[in-house]
């Protein structure tokens, strides 16, 4: 058998990291004078060369505004737009493009449910269904919608691992719960979720579920139809594509019954001032000139990815996640990990006995190491733990084991620094 060490080795060089590395030209970037290492892939991943040409690309040869135009330009625009669309469909194995509406990012995505489907379909009494390690763009939509409807907003507890406890969420599942919100890998915890299960436990009940993928879709095989999910939500950037784009899959049948989230142009196909008929599926959920450049270079992201063998690569993130645990458990004595559960992604929260999580980033940005530090947008997780913050180091395709040795020992300078 392999050592572990040295099977990682080998999965480094099969997979190439070196040449994913060389896609992404941010990474030759000097910090305080020292080579970049970004361990902040959760708040956001760096985009390949081929995303930043593609972007120029639009903006230099066919910047025009779709659906709106018979010149070549505005056609050439509307066509890559669309293209797009039809590339995030295959990659989430979506059944049909009126299914994919393009969003802002996963936020906007939530609130556009919560707004639409709350008015479609929430009323005061009902109850919506949530965890306690949601980011909070599942958790105050939720509350907005519940303070103008009177409906209410009920919590699945977490374990002391930061494990979903799944026979409180069947407990919680009642004859009044008309929507689950759930995240598929937690930002703060790295916890995946059975989120296959717990659609199908919701669907016995024909509860509806929706699937927050702002950590998901970039660190596993996204298949909506196999999930069987009703929505699923998640942005561009985080998946090494351009910032302000997401995407939000929904089941057709449902989407059909929501009322349009805002109104403008786009989402029409007859205005009078006496009725407005709105325009069908997609459309109707995308008002306004859209993040026309967002989109395009999202499906450029994802090509980038269909080129990778992400299988292995997954696998890889995943064995780098396991180095860097035990060499965090192994290394400091003081080191807390929050967030241990038996299903878990490359994000590692730690404290350090009696040193701020600010002052570890602060003295690790100086090393040239980009990790984030505070509650994550997951305060009610750091209650549950009873911490004010963590320190996070999240990974992504282009991290290494030598990056991983170089963070521990930088951290052995941060107890040198505090004694
Ligand atoms: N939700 C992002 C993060 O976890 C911004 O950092």
């Amino acid at each position: 058998m392999r050592r572990a060490t040295e099977s990682k080795d080998i999965m480094e060089t099969t997979l190439n990291i070196k040449k994913i590395r060389e896609d992404f030209p941010i990474l030759q970037t000097l910090v305080h004078n020292k080579p970049l290492v970004y361990f902040d892939n959760a708040a956001t991943t760096h985009k390949p060369k081929a995303v930043i040409d593609k972007v120029a690309e639009y903006y230099l040869e066919t910047n025009s505004n779709i659906h709106r135009g018979v010149h070549l330009l505005s056609q050439k625009a509307t066509s890559e737009y669309e293209a797009a669309r039809e590339k995030v469909l295959k990659f989430i194995n979506a059944k049909k493009l009126s299914e994919i509406i393009f969003t802002k990012g996963t936020t906007d995505s939530i609130n556009l449910v919560a707004s639409s489907f709350g008015r479609a379909f929430i009323k005061e009494g009902d109850e919506i269904l949530i965890s306690y390690m949601e980011h909070h763009s599942n958790i105050v939509p939720w509350q907005i919608l519940c303070e103008t409807t009177g409906a209410k907003l009920k919590v699945i507890p977490i374990n002391d691992d930061g494990e979903l406890i799944m026979e409180e969420y069947e407990k919680l599942l009642s004859p009044r719960t008309k929507l689950v919100s759930i995240v598929h890998i937690s930002n703060s915890l790295g916890t995946i979720n059975p989120v296959k299960k717990i659609a199908e436990i919701a669907h016995e009940k024909d509860i509806p579920v929706l699937i927050d993928g702002a950590q998901g879709i970039q660190h596993s095989k996204v298949d909506v139809q196999d999930l069987d999910c009703d929505f699923y939500v998640f942005s561009g950037h985080k998946l090494y594509g351009p910032t302000g784009v997401g995407v939000l899959y929904g089941k057709q049948r449902l989407l059909e019954q929501m009322p349009p989230y805002q109104g403008g142009g786009d989402m029409i196909s007859k205005v009078t001032f006496e009725k407005t008929k709105y325009n069908t599926l997609p459309y109707k959920f995308e008002a306004g000139t859209p993040n026309i450049v967002g989109v395009i270079g999202l499906g450029t992201a994802i090509d980038y990815m269909n080129g990778l063998d992400t299988e292995n690569l997954f696998n890889y993130e995943h064995e780098l996640s396991e180095y860097a645990h035990e060499k965090f458990r192994n290394s400091f004595p003081g080191l807390t990990i929050i967030g241990n559960a038996k299903e878990k992604t490359g994000i590692i929260s730690f404290i350090l006995e009696g040193i701020h999580p600010h002052d570890i980033g602060t003295i690790l940005d100086f090393e040239g190491i980009a990790i984030r530090t505070g509650h994550h947008c997951t305060q009610p997780v750091m209650d549950r733990f009873g911490v004010p913050a963590t320190a996070r180091l999240s990974l992504g395709i282009y991290n290494t084991r030598e990056e991983i040795d170089y963070a521990v020992n930088s951290i052995k300078k941060v107890y040198e620094v505090f004694g």
